[in-house]
């Protein structure tokens, strides 16, 4: 077709509409890898079931992962680390279940049983150790903010900080070309690492980490942290669960990591942190300094969870 002004719009239009459909070829082949990733092992649906049940006990917790000797170890394994600073050893998972509830326990499971999913290769690309020092961080000052601010659910917000930038995980392990040009675009631009991923596969980590959570039905709290992370109040949509402090808390964990230099995340972009998260959380920056120097002797002790990856 030769161009001129007549026939312009309608290439424009054609282009747009191209750039749609190859956007949404992109987004598709992200999607179908996500449905072929494996099941979460049957142990941490059966904990996460009893999670939500009101008249479970810890004994019925202790039963289920005592079936999984593997499990068992790794649970007593963090249980007896120095980040619990328990005095005696513990040596059976009842006796865990007593002394850190079995909420803890199961949140731990439930790390585990991710972790266990994404042991596989990964590309060399990726900083696989920054990467598990920046969840790490953002594990232990997120569930710093979380007592601060009386958040109910204080190991939910451990383990959305340590899952929250899960969808990497699952780009470089599972779409390791795409990883490989999204690297590259962010050392090569001034760009987030969550934007190149948008540019590379029309959807980022979060998106891809609360796709994975919610097929795996991981408690809501953590799934709407993870999916929402990169998100400001008005992005989340209206939905009831998007506005739960817990968002917020992740939000300002993963700024706080970044600023700090704990870990890296891919990029040096460092995003804005607007006034209105702080007065949501009541929170002020001068607690939030606290928070941080209370926070790093724990994130040292913490690194036992990086050993469990
Ligand atoms: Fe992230
Ligand atoms: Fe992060």
């Amino acid at each position: 077709m030769k161009l001129n002004e007549e026939n312009l719009p309608f290439l424009l239009i054609a282009r747009i509409e191209l750039g749609k459909i190859m956007k949404q070829d992109r987004i598709s082949k992200v999607i179908n890898e996500v449905q072929k990733l494996p099941t979460l092992p049957s142990v941490a649906n059966k904990v996460t079931k009893l999670l939500k049940d009101p008249t479970c006990t810890a004994i019925r917790v202790s039963e289920v992962i005592d079936k999984d000797p593997s499990l068992t170890i790794r649970v007593l394994r963090l249980v007896n680390s120095a980040f619990y600073s328990i005095r005696a050893e513990v040596t059976n998972v009842r006796h865990a279940v007593a002394l850190l509830g079995f909420k803890t326990i199961t949140q731990m499971v439930i790390t585990i049983s991710v972790f266990d999913v994404f042991k596989g290769g990964y590309g060399r690309e990726f900083d696989r150790e920054g990467f598990w020092k920046h969840s790490i961080g953002c594990a232990v000052i997120s569930q710093k903010i979380a007592q601060l601010t009386d958040y109910a659910g204080v190991d939910d917000c451990f383990t959305a900080g340590l899952l929250h930038d899960i969808g990497k995980v699952v780009v470089d392990q599972y779409l390791h070309e795409e990883m490989e040009k999204v690297i590259k675009l962010t050392q090569e631009h001034e760009i987030s690492f969550a934007d190149a991923e948008k540019e590379i596969m029309g959807i980022n980590h979060a998106d891809i980490g609360g796709q994975v959570m919610e097929n795996w039905k991981i408690p809501i709290p953590i799934i709407v942290a993870v999916k929402y992370h990169h998100n400001v109040l008005e992005e989340r949509g209206n939905g009831k669960n998007a506005r739960d402090p817990i968002v917020d808390i992740v939000r300002l964990s993963d700024v706080i990591c970044k600023r700090e230099k704990i870990g890296y995340t891919g990029d040096s972009i460092m995003p804005e942190i607007t006034e209105d998260l702080y007065s949501r959380l009541n929170i002020n920056k001068e607690t939030i300094d606290k928070v941080i120097e209370s926070g790093r002797d724990e994130i040292e002790k913490a690194g036992i969870f990086i050993e469990l990856t």
